[in-house]
């Protein structure tokens, strides 16, 4: 009995499927109900007792060897039939095609249409230190200004936050470049705000700063005025309304004119036909001084603006969520844009 289970070990051994059907056969005559492995076990009770605990050994290992066969192999054949069934010579389906992000896409419009008149972008850091933040722009610790900007601070330490605005880049960059700068900085923004179809706790910036010799407020409008007919139209028409911001003086904010053909018109613009788009200013005199700039000889200005703001107006899209939950059959609209 024990060299014909020793004779069945050798020949599984040396067994090697030719198909899947080959290795299904060799499943059923070793493991099936009326298999080979099932009789055995059922001559146990004939065995001598002496030689019970050899014979019992045996066919186990006959067992585990018969089930390894069978694991190595059964994996090779459902792969070959997947090979197999793949039809190389098919033409390649392009409907998963990708697309960019509306934010990508508005952000790429913008700095193109500020590179056409020699602004170059520059990036900075989204974990910031106060100085770079807040301080060097005129807004000293304890300043009411720092409450229009809700802020994430890092753990404990007061110095140590996310950016509330791309502001901190310009700063970065007047540190470390002389004037003439023409400088463009896009980028991810933090704030503390509970999240709205208005307002989010992340959302991205463009903020544009020129500074140089003689630089005047009508740089500045002329500036905005080429900007928001690139991105807006020939026609379009803008207004600044004074404003404050701690880093500018004067400051403003700029409208285009939206018009009011329909409802929608008279919600988005409340009434007035006129569209905020951006905050602007001519840098405070402090700021330069702060990055070591000769505020006598040099002025400039500085301006900025949300993308998804841009981008809401220039799609039609009406929660800023959206542009956050990335649902493929939002994203799709914008492929063929
Ligand atoms: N940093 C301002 C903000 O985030 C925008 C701004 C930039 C305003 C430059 C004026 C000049 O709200």
């Amino acid at each position: 009995m024990l060299e014909k289970v020793q004779e069945l070990v050798e020949k599984v051994e040396g067994y090697v499927p030719k198909s899947e059907e080959d290795l299904n056969n060799f499943r059923i005559k070793y493991l099936g109900k009326r298999g080979l492995l099932n009789n055995l076990f059922a001559s146990f009770k004939k065995i001598p007792n002496e030689q019970k605990k050899e014979f019992g050994a045996s066919i186990n290992k006959l067992k585990n060897l018969v089930q390894e066969k069978i694991d190595t192999y059964i994996d090779s054949f459902e792969e070959e039939e997947l090979v197999n069934d793949i039809d190389l010579t098919k033409p390649i389906g392009l409907d998963g095609l990708g697309s960019r992000h509306p934010i990508s896409l508005v952000r790429n419009q913008i700095v193109e249409i500020f590179n056409r008149i020699g602004f170059i972008v520059s990036e900075g850091p989204e974990i910031e230190g106060d100085w770079h933040n807040f301080s060097a722009l005129n807004l000293p610790q304890e300043h009411p200004a720092r409450d229009m900007q809700d802020t994430f601070f890092i753990q404990t330490n007061p110095d140590v936050l996310l950016r509330t605005h791309t502001s901190s880049v310009q700063v970065r960059y007047m540190e470390n470049n002389k004037p003439p700068i023409r400088t463009l900085s896009p980028g991810r923004v933090y704030r503390n705000e509970a999240i709205s179809a208005r307002a989010h706790c992340i959302f991205h910036q463009v903020e544009g700063l020129y500074i140089d010799e003689n630089v005047s407020f009508a740089d500045l409008k002329q500036t905005l005025l080429y900007f928001a007919k690139e991105m807006f139209g020939e026609k379009t028409k803008i207004r600044l309304r004074p404003s404050y911001f701690p880093f500018t003086e004067p400051s403003a904010e700029l409208d285009i004119y939206w018009g009011l053909k329909n409802d929608s018109d008279y919600r988005i613009t409340k009434g007035t036909g006129w569209l905020e788009i951006l905050g602007c200013g001519m840098v405070d005199p402090n700021v330069l001084e702060n990055c070591k700039i000769d505020s006598k000889k040099y002025s400039g200005f500085a301006f900025g603006m949300g993308i998804e703001r841009i981008a809401m107006l220039k799609y039609g899209v009406n929660d800023l969520r959206l542009f956050f939950e990335n649902d493929v059959r939002f994203l799709k609209q914008f492929s063929l844009i």
